[in-house]
């Protein structure tokens, strides 16, 4: 069974409730998500494996620890994932980029796709999806199986908010992916969204709506 783990740093929390927060406006909602993701991006990393290195410094010699070569790639569902994807990108500067274009059909709430595209190595990299709202788990479990049919076995999935049905999916059609998420919300109401939630991360985002 994947792991769900929950974010609860004082600072996180703190940032994701002016997120919440309906007065909040789209810019002050895109730096407050990027913070937040370079927040979570330090728990996500926290199990990355550390080789030795020789270095001197200014005094003297001494074995150092750096990241062991792990190879990352940040994969953002398009719209709302790509702003979490300027924070990542700022502790793990050398990710390279995919994106998985999906959006959710408004009646059926079931995700429709229209773009992929990935770095040409993404079955040799640990992979960080990233979408803000995981809320039936449809669009976060489909982006899930699209990269493992291009190879990839490594795979974790960060969110800002979760409704307990798209945890539940998740963990069901991909046990071996962990969760990471800020908040896990009470439920989703008729139209499948998050309560109480943050809205439409996109149209917030993007200033949309
Ligand atoms: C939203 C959100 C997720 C999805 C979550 O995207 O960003 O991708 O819905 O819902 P689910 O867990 O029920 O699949 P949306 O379809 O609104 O597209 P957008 O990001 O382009 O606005
Ligand atoms: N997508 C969003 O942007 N918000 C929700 O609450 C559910 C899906």
């Amino acid at each position: 069974m994947s792991r769900l783990h929950i974010i609860d740093h004082p600072m996180v929390q703190h940032k994701l409730s002016i997120m919440r927060d309906v007065r909040t406006g789209s810019k002050d909602f895109r730096e407050l998500l990027k913070e937040i993701s370079l927040l979570m991006g330090y728990e996500i990393t926290r199990d990355l494996p550390l080789e030795n290195v020789e270095i001197e410094t200014p005094m003297k010699h001494m074995t150092a620890r750096v990241i062991s070569g792990k190879k990352l790639a940040i994969v953002p569902i398009l719209r709302a994932g790509l702003g979490m994807v300027d924070g990542l990108l700022t502790l793990l500067p050398v990710a390279k980029v995919g994106h998985i274009g999906l959006y959710r059909d408004e009646t059926t709430h079931e995700p429709v796709s229209y773009y992929c595209k990935m770095p040409f190595d993404i079955d040799q990299r640990m992979v960080i999806v990233t979408d803000p709202m995981l809320a039936t788990g449809g669009s976060s479990s489909d982006a899930i199986t699209m990269l493992k049919n291009m190879g990839c076995t490594n795979i974790r999935l960060m969110c800002l908010v979760a409704a307990p049905e798209g945890v539940k999916r998740v963990q069901k059609d991909h046990p071996d992916v962990d969760i990471y998420v800020a908040a896990l919300d009470e439920e989703l109401n008729s139209d499948a969204y998050i309560l109480p939630g943050l809205g439409d991360a996109g149209d917030r985002i993007f200033g949309t709506k």
